[in-house]
């Protein structure tokens, strides 16, 4: 798949059949976050795949948010480790944003479907240990992998790129 037609055809997905993401094909997804640029090569993110023994104890850590992790059959959590100087861990963050999206385009190019969902589980002493996220580690998202139900949603309105783009004389 063109690049261009993985940027415009990744769509936030929430029905997922209920067959994981192959691994070779999951590993395949998360190597493009290798990629991402990052300031002083710090390659700050960090991915942990939750297997069925962590979404048992995420699921107890989420209570009556636990529903919502059964969603999809593939969660990632994207989480990464910040320099110790606050612009050196504001790029940090950046970079990672950038790594994310990375794997959500390769898994469009896959035929995979991907939600990037904020949750503030990870910000309990239950929902990091969940997980194995030492202190210090933040998490930018739960990333729902799978294949999707019937259709993508449809594309949500987005402003034209004269609305957001000027080129200064
Ligand atoms: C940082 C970030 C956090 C997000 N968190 C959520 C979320 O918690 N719940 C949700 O429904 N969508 C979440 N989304 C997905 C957006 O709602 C989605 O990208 C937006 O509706 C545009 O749709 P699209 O991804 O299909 O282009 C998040 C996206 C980003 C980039």
């Amino acid at each position: 798949m063109d690049l261009f037609d993985a940027i415009h055809t990744r769509r936030t997905t929430k029905e997922f059949r209920p067959d994981p993401v192959p691994r070779a094909q999951l590993e395949r997804i998360l190597e493009a976050a290798r990629w991402a640029p990052n300031h002083r090569l710090t390659e700050p993110w960090r991915f942990r795949v939750v297997g069925p023994e962590a979404l048992e104890r995420l699921k107890a850590a989420a209570g009556g948010g636990a529903q919502k992790l059964l969603r999809a059959p593939t969660l990632v959590v994207a989480s990464y480790v910040p320099s110790p100087l606050p612009p050196h861990a504001r790029e940090d963050e950046h970079a990672t944003a950038a790594a994310i999206y990375a794997p959500l385009l390769a898994a469009t190019a896959e035929g995979v479907a991907s939600y990037w969902r904020t949750i503030n589980t990870f910000e309990t002493p239950e929902g990091a240990a969940a997980v194995d996220l030492p202190a210090g580690e933040r998490v930018l998202g739960l990333l729902h992998f799978g294949f999707a139900v019937g259709d993508l949603p449809p594309t949500p309105a987005r402003r034209a790129v004269a609305e957001f783009v000027t080129f200064l004389p």
